[in-house]
């Protein structure tokens, strides 16, 4: 496959920054917004450099003043955004620009659960799959191509922490049990979930479809979740089932928009609509790109054990 122009909108952010290096590894011409907006960032400022040093190209637009960004859009032939849920706007707002420039294949900011299959999720959290509903018909009803990339849940988020709230490192003595603890998920490390997006970018096989990214061995249950940790830590936990009503209540009130990744894949435990195993899929890349190098569980477990 030929190299790609790629251009990276939130590049400095968690999984941008990891879809930024894969892209330079795999020799693509890679540019990275830079928003004038950093301001003072020095943090970002100094990432976005290190970016430039390893060959990307920085390219200044701002998301008030469209001109720019039609700018930067003109210059690729893939746009990767990578931008969080809560910007969502300015998401929609990058979008538009295709209706000016061409046929650029547009990778909306995704690589989590696949909100098409969220539609039952609850409030509050659901607003993050609406939102990315809205986006994905908005490219639609503009032609544009597209390619989703879904990663279910992110690997650092929800393993080493057995998915409890509130924490991302393992409990130490007793944890909860959501439900019956068996509905399953799909786990995947931040970085092969960089890796397998720049493999998506221009294949002909992914164009306007949804990838889903499922290593079969992190296709577990949080019940599977604890046994790996209890053998690998030696340790027992106390086990705690919590019911779906107590559940709720006690979230109530505590809910932060940030931890809504974390609220739908409990409560989907509850409901067991965890369908990526039983829905026919459009595209999993996992048949026609076989996820041959990728992180197992095991892996975040042993960065965590003492
Ligand atoms: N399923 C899961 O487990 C899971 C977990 C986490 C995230 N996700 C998904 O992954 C995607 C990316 O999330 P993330 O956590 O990587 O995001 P993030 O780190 O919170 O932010 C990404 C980037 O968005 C850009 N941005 C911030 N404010 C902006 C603004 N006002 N206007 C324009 N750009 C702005 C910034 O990049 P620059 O400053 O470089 O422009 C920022 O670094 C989202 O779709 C999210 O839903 C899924």
């Amino acid at each position: 496959m030929g190299k790609t122009k790629v251009l990276i909108v939130g590049g400095t952010g968690y999984i941008g920054r990891r879809i930024v290096k894969e892209s330079l590894a795999e020799g693509h011409i890679t540019y990275v917004l830079q928003r004038p907006e950093i301001g003072l960032d020095i943090e970002k400022l100094q990432m976005l450099l290190s970016f430039k040093k390893q060959g990307a190209r920085l390219v200044e637009a701002s998301f008030s003043d469209h001109r720019s960004l039609v700018e930067a859009v003109k210059l690729v032939d893939v746009v990767i955004c990578t931008m969080s849920g809560v910007h969502f706007r300015s998401h929609n707002i990058l979008l538009q620009l295709k209706l000016v420039s061409g046929y650029i294949r547009f990778l909306p900011s995704e690589f989590g659960m696949d909100p098409a299959r969220m539609g039952d999720a609850i409030e509050p959290g659901r607003v993050t799959f609406d939102e990315k509903m809205v986006v994905r018909r908005a490219i639609e009803d503009s032609k544009i191509p597209f390619t989703y990339v879904c990663g279910c849940c992110f690997a650092a988020y929800f393993v080493p922490n057995l998915s409890q709230l509130a924490t991302l490192t393992p409990p130490k003595d007793k944890l909860f049990i959501y439900g019956d603890g068996n509905a399953k998920a799909v786990f995947m490390d931040e970085d092969d979930i960089a890796t397998y997006t720049v493999k998506a970018i221009n294949d002909p096989r992914t164009l306007n479809k949804t990838v889903y990214l499922r290593p079969p061995e992190n296709v577990l249950s949080q019940t599977q979740l604890v046994d790996i940790w209890e053998k690998l830590s030696g340790k027992n936990l106390e086990k705690i089932s919590i019911s779906k009503e107590d559940f709720l209540a006690s979230m109530k009130g505590t809910i932060r928009k940030r931890n809504g990744f974390y609220f739908y894949f409990l409560l989907l435990n509850y409901f067991k609509l965890l369908i990526y195993l039983t829905l026919k899929i459009r595209l999993d890349l996992g048949q026609i790109d076989p996820l041959t190098n990728y992180l197992m569980v095991n892996y975040h477990y042993l960065t965590v054990l003492p």
